[in-house]
């Protein structure tokens, strides 16, 4: 039996603008997890996702499905004509359409599995996993940056660039650990119904979106030095500012914006809708001192879960 799993992941800033060849900051969150089992079988491949409530076999599978287009590309991706019999059950902590990426978790563990079962460790590196992610997010997701399947995959806080030949990845130094809030309204929201209308909005005022977006990358840009030197206040604020070309977009909505609200009003450094926005997570910037009362403040305010969770050192 082999087991693999892959993180959850929040946006810290850039999302959306990402789309546009923006930089973007995104880090894995590792307590929540998307896990994939796999055991050898007499016959077919069967693929098991008890939280979705389905069980069915690759070979009657719809070939969009998440789990079905995963093994598809394992397949072509290996070189094995017929996969041998196994069964893979996926499980996952990860609430989906939330903006935590479960998606990408959910592949990326799986293909991780499925590749050790066939005894192709070699493919097992964060480069091949993501780049297998992103075939599969490009059908669920229309126009995917990139981003997400390359911070569940390589699982550590990333600048990233969307851009030809090779995607800019790099990993940077956090000299003040970053202690997060997650904290999900609780309403669901599709990434690809989101994307798409932003990239509406884009083609009929291209201009001032196009600012917008510049923006963002900003943010980003002046993020990353504001985290590589510690200085966790302008962190902060460049979260709010974010949160508010967030908002002239469009992306934000009632119950991110009262989470936001409440987080700050409760002494939060600064909070952010995070992911594709129009319901799912938002994340709150907190010191320890602070935790407790923001946390009071998010749940009293709406949010159905709140995790917390710590951006330490990065291995650079
Ligand atoms: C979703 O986590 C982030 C978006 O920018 C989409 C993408 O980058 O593919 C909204």
């Amino acid at each position: 039996m082999i087991h693999a799993s892959a993180p959850g992941k929040i946006i810290l800033f850039g999302e959306h603008a990402v789309v546009y060849g923006r930089p973007a900051i995104a880090a894995p969150v590792s307590q929540v997890r998307a896990t994939a089992t796999v055991t050898p079988a007499e016959t077919g491949v069967r693929l098991i996702a008890p939280d979705l409530n389905t069980a069915q076999w690759l070979h009657e599978a719809d070939p969009n499905d998440a789990l079905a287009a995963a093994l598809h590309h394992i397949r072509a991706a290996t070189g094995i004509e017929q996969l041998p019999p196994m069964t893979i059950t996926v499980t996952s902590q990860i609430p989906v359409a939330s903006g935590l990426g479960s998606g990408a978790a959910i592949t990326a563990a799986t293909a991780r599995a499925v590749v050790e079962f066939l005894g192709r460790t070699d493919l097992l590196t964060p480069a091949w996993v993501s780049a297998l992610t992103y075939e599969v997010e490009k059908i669920h997701h229309g126009t995917p940056s990139g981003i997400d399947n390359t911070v569940v995959a390589y699982e550590m806080p990333v600048y990233f660039m969307r851009q030809q030949p090779h995607n800019r990845i790099e990993p940077f130094a956090v000299a003040h650990p970053l202690r997060l809030l997650v904290a999900d309204t609780g309403v669901r929201s599709h990434t690809r119904d989101v994307v798409l209308d932003v990239r509406r909005q884009w083609e009929a005022e291209s201009a001032r979106f196009e600012a917008i977006f510049t923006g963002c990358g900003q943010i980003a840009e002046t993020a990353r030095r504001a985290i590589e030197q510690g200085h966790i206040a302008e962190v902060g604020r460049l979260m709010q500012e974010n949160h508010d070309l967030l908002v002239e977009m469009t992306v934000s909505s009632v119950e991110l914006d009262a989470l936001v609200q409440a987080a700050v009003s409760a002494g939060a450094l600064g909070a952010k809708l995070s992911g594709a926005g129009r319901g799912g997570n938002m994340i709150a910037l907190v010191t320890e001192d602070m935790e407790t009362a923001v946390r009071q403040a998010l749940l009293t305010n709406g949010a159905q879960t709140v995790l917390t969770t710590i951006i330490a050192h990065n291995a650079v």
